[in-house]
This record gives C-alpha cells, sequence and structure tokens, in this order.
C-alpha cells in the first residue's frame, strides 16, 4: 500500500510512518520539515521525502498527482490549544486551508481515502466524564475550532465528491517525542532527570492520555478497515487519570520523583485554563476495528521512562 502522509516529520506522523514501513509499505513524507526521519529512512527505497507545504495548493496537488497514494493521513497542523491562542490566524490558515488543499488535490487525483487526525477539542468542555462521538461538538479555541471546521468540511468532501474521510478524534497523545513541553512528558522528563517540578494548578483535572503505540496501531487499524460505517471515531486510551493519580504513578515508578501540583483546573503554559475534561468512550473503534489499547496511564507511564532511559 502507497499511503502519504502530511506532517511526517511530526510526533505523530513518524509514528506512523515507521510502523507501515516496517510492514512493508510505502510512504510519500510530506512535511515542510522531515527532522529526523529523512536521515533515518535515507537508504529506503519504501520511504519518498516529499517536502512541501499544505498552505500551498501547488506543492500539494503535486504531490498527489505524482505518486497517487491510496490513501493519505492527514497530520500536519499547528497543533496544542495554547499555541493557537497565539497565532489563531496561521491556525486557521493552516489546519484549515490547508486541510481544504488536501482534499481538494485528493479529488483531483482520485484518492479515495482520507484518515484525519482530528481532536477531542472539537467537543469543547465534556458534559460528562466519559463521553462518545455523539456529544456535542462546542469547541471554544482556535485549534478546536479547526479541527471541527475541518470535520465538517469533510463531510461536504464526502457528499460531494465521494472521498472517503475519516476522522479519528485523538485525546492527549504521550511519549517521548512529544515536541511539546506538556504534562506527563514535563513530569516525567523532570523525574528521570532527577529534577524537581512543581506545578501550580490542575490537581484534579481528569485527562485521558494516550500512549503513542497506542494511537499508531489504532490509526493503522482503522487505515486498513476495508469500509468505514462512521466517519468520526473516538481513539485514546478510553480512561482518564487526574495530575494527583500521574504523580503518584510516576513515584511509584521513580521513588525518589520530586513533583507536585497545586489545586484548581489544569492551566496551558500556567495561563490559559483547559475546559472539563474526561475520558473518550472508545467502543466504536473497539468494536468497527478491533481497537485495542495496550497501554493504561501507568503502562504508558512505565513505557515512556523505558524509551527515554534507552535513548535518552
Ligand atoms: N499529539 C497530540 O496529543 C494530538 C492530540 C490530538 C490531535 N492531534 C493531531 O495530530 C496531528 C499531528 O500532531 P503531532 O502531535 O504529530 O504534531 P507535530 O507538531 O509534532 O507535527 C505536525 C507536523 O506538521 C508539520 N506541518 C505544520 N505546518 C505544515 C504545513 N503548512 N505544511 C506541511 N507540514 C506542516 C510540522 O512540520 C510537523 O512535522 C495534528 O493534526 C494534531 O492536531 C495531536
Amino acid at each position: 500500500m502507497k499511503v502519504l502522509i502530511t506532517g511526517a516529520g511530526g510526533f505523530l506522523g513518524r509514528a506512523l510512518t515507521r510502523l507501515l514501513i516496517a510492514r512493508g509499505d510505502a510512504v510519500i513524507a510530506f512535511d515542510t520539515a522531515l527532522g529526523v526521519l529523512a536521515a533515518e529512512f535515507a537508504e529506503d527505497e519504501r520511504f519518498v521525502p516529499c517536502p512541501g507545504d499544505i498552505t500551498d495548493m501547488a506543492n500539494v496537488a503535486q504531490a498527489m498527482l505524482t505518486y497517487r497514494p491510496v490513501a493519505v493521513i492527514h497530520c500536519a497542523a499547528i497543533v496544542g490549544v495554547a499555541s493557537s491562542l497565539g497565532s489563531p490566524t496561521l491556525v486557521m490558515r493552516v489546519n484549515v486551508e490547508g486541510s481544504l488543499n488536501v482534499m481538494e488535490a485528493m479529488r483531483l487525483a482520485g484518492t479515495p481515502r482520507l484518515l484525519h487526525i482530528s481532536s477531542e477539542e472539537v467537543y469543547g468542555p465534556f458534559l460528562a466524564d466519559v463521553i462518545d462521538e455523539t456529544h456535542p461538538l462546542d469547541p471554544i479555541m482556535p485549534y478546536g475550532i479547526s479541527k471541527a471546521a475541518v470535520e465538517r468540511l469533510g463531510r461536504t468532501y464526502r457528499a460531494l465528491h465521494g472521498i472517503e474521510v475519516i476522522h479519528l478524534r485523538t485525546s492527549w497523545v504521550f511519549g517521548t517525542e512529544l515536541p511539546r513541553n506538556r504534562i506527563p512528558k514535563n513530569l516525567l522528563d523532570a523525574a528521570i532527570a532527577g529534577v524537581p517540578l512543581h506545578l501550580s494548578c490542575g490537581a484534579q483535572t481528569a485527562i485521558d492520555h494516550t500512549y503513542i503505540d497506542d494511537f499508531a496501531c489504532g490509526a493503522l487499524q482503522a487505515l486498513d478497515l476495508p469500509r468505514h460505517p462512521y466517519d468520526v471515531y473516538n481513539l485514546s486510551s478510553g480512561r482518564s487519570a487526574t495530575l494527583t493519580e500521574i504523580i503518584g504513578h510516576i513515584r511509584e515508578l521513580i521513588p525518589q520523583a520530586d513533583l507536585s501540583v497545586g489545586p484548581g483546573a489544569y492551566r496551558f503554559n500556567d495561563q490559559v485554563e483547559a475546559v472539563r475534561k474526561g475520558a473518550l468512550d472508545i467502543g466504536r473503534a473497539r468494536e468497527t476495528f478491533g481497537f485495542n489499547p495496550a497501554f493504561d496511564i501507568r503502562a504508558g507511564l512505565h513505557a515512556y521512562i523505558d524509551a527515554k532511559r534507552a535513548r535518552p
């Protein structure tokens, strides 16, 4: 199978590229910057570096028409609530206009399937501790609004042009290559380095954290399903953990860890308060394509520590 991955050089794109190539598929790696991937697969003919910008329609159309992939996994975006606040115009340009370019290029090339990596941020404040895909979409930050807009536009491309656009709403994915200073990565890195870290707030905020390997396996299961009965799936661990619980787990795994968290809601970069969160119900992904995450929060933290110590 020949798959084009936008944002292949990023955190999730890299994990997907590695899995696809390991099982014998070819990857057209589209990104403005491929970083470590380019060197990692320099000798592998199944890896095709394709530098380009999704906001440039000519770049995207050329890639799609030249390589004619059977599917696209669309990861390229300006990512995260915090980064979207400082640059909402850029977020809309890259996330919405860039996604439109991808869908439009697919229409031109006749590419049948798009897997868009969406986000739980499309839901806005969770109305319950566990929510499924029927929960109302009420995003309040530019990042979530951009992702919800892409979901709606995906439906238009499906209805008008027959492209099968599937949205995977994932939660907070973590792994050693996460490029953002975010929980639980910052806590784990501090504990491993033996330095104290005290977060001013967020003790009771419960968030569904997904370990990178589970995300990547689930996304490929969705990619492999011949026909999808739904166009949107939650893809996460299916369980939430509070920061207090996470710190407790890290202390068990690294007894000398000097970590603490203050009360109140979690704030991005200590500034913007996160909306009410919880767990994503993953029953639909489980029943439809057999998604079965292997890492609960403790196992994910453990795997992170092992991976970090193996490759500091
Ligand atoms: N990591 C998470 O926790 C998480 C959670 C929910 C959803 N997502 C979604 O998953 C996708 C991947 O996220 P990530 O964590 O790998 O982010 P990342 O920042 O590591 O990767 C994004 C990649 O997109 C590329 N990119 C940015 N603008 C581009 C442009 N104009 N043209 C081409 N490439 C461009 C970047 O160079 C980068 O390699 C994003 O769509 C994100 O919204 C991520």
